[in-house]
């Protein structure tokens, strides 16, 4: 075909070409505009054409290479502009809304304890929630047999009743005695298991924080110091302790600690039942049996320990009747304590 005639269906091409996507600019951009461009080699040809026709095909394949300049740059921009408008953004409209959860009350309270206690130069301590029998109770104080095992409703595992669900951190405090030479200062939160019907006021799991400090010379007045700055960064300046005698096979002397209510400033409301005190943990000095249990000389190193529920607390925090609901996961429940964090 003659080359002028063929330059002349290019031009035609160019203006013929509907453009209608993305793609096919993009390859009216290659065809005509590209590196490897058809007019390119429509141009080589020039060589061939006779000398008087020369300029003429040079303005020819110039027209056509203009022609599709032009094409592209206005098929670009409206392309780009339809675009646009496809999108359809309204930048007025309020921007989507992001749900942030809340911190568990649990877990609220709980950090609370280690935090007041990590002043105290208490480092936290966590160890495995199925235990044996050793750590849980015999290491303790509490031999097989032994009465006060059933202060404690435990969970055994079917196949070996040597293993158990933990009914306490205290447990951690024995692996750690077992472990570290004093001075020790641990507090232990976890969550602990024991078999008691489940109501508004127990559980069959709950969570504790436990702590324990060995080294030379503790008493009971550094112990009774603890849980009263303890009690005081908790619940307030205000508040009180008073210690009731008690019983634990793996301290002596025990306590039981009370604070005073926190809700009517002890002048007697329900969540006190009227008494102005409320109890919320267990305490007393390290039996020597257990220190010598777990290879730590009672005649150099003495220590007390105490051992609190969180649930207890955070109950009596926020004035939470029913003891299931820290365990539902109810979203209506959980939403309100957003701003407690
Ligand atoms: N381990 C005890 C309990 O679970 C609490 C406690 C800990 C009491 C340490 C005294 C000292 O009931």
């Amino acid at each position: 075909m003659d080359i002028f005639l063929q330059t002349e269906n290019l031009l035609k091409e160019v203006q013929e070409t509907t453009i209608d996507s993305k793609e096919t600019l993009e390859k009216f951009r290659i065809r005509f505009l590209g590196s490897k461009n058809i007019l390119k080699d429509v141009f080589g040809e020039i060589k061939n054409v006779p000398n008087e026709k020369k300029k003429a095909f040079g303005q020819l394949v110039n027209s056509v290479k203009q022609a599709a300049e032009e094409k592209f740059a206005t098929e670009q921009e409206k392309f780009q502009t339809s675009s646009q408008e496809n999108n359809n953004i309204d930048l007025t409209l309020p921007g989507d809304v992001t749900t942030i959860g809340a911190r568990h009350p649990i877990q609220i309270v709980r950090n609370k304890i280690i935090e007041i206690f990590n002043r105290l130069g208490f480092a936290v301590q966590e160890d495995r929630e199925i235990e044996d029998d050793w750590h849980n109770f015999t290491a303790l104080n509490m031999p097989e047999d032994h009465p006060a095992r059933d202060m404690q409703d435990t969970f055994f595992v079917h196949i070996n009743p040597d293993i158990v669900l933990r009914t306490h951190t205290s447990s951690v405090q024995v692996r750690t005695m077992e472990n570290q030479k004093p001075p020790i200062r641990i507090l232990s939160p976890g969550r602990v298991y024991r078999n008691e019907t489940i109501s508004a006021r127990s559980h069959c799991f709950f969570h504790q924080v436990e702590g324990l400090y060995i080294d030379e010379n503790v008493s009971f007045a550094d112990l009774l110091q603890t849980l009263d700055f303890f009690v005081k960064e908790l619940f307030g300046k205000d508040i009180k302790i008073k210690l009731r005698p008690s019983y634990f096979p793996f301290t002596e002397p025990s306590a039981e600690v009370d604070v005073t209510c926190f809700i009517c400033g002890g002048e007697g409301c329900n969540v006190c039942k009227h008494s102005g005190w409320v109890e919320i943990l267990g305490c007393g000095m390290v039996d020597p049996k257990v220190l010598e249990n777990c290879n730590i000389d009672p005649k150099k190193y003495s220590g007390f320990a105490f051992g609190m529920g969180i649930e207890r607390i955070t109950m009596l925090k926020y004035q939470i009747k029913d003891i299931r609901l820290l365990s539902e996961n109810d979203i209506r429940f959980l939403e309100q304590f957003k701003s407690a964090i």
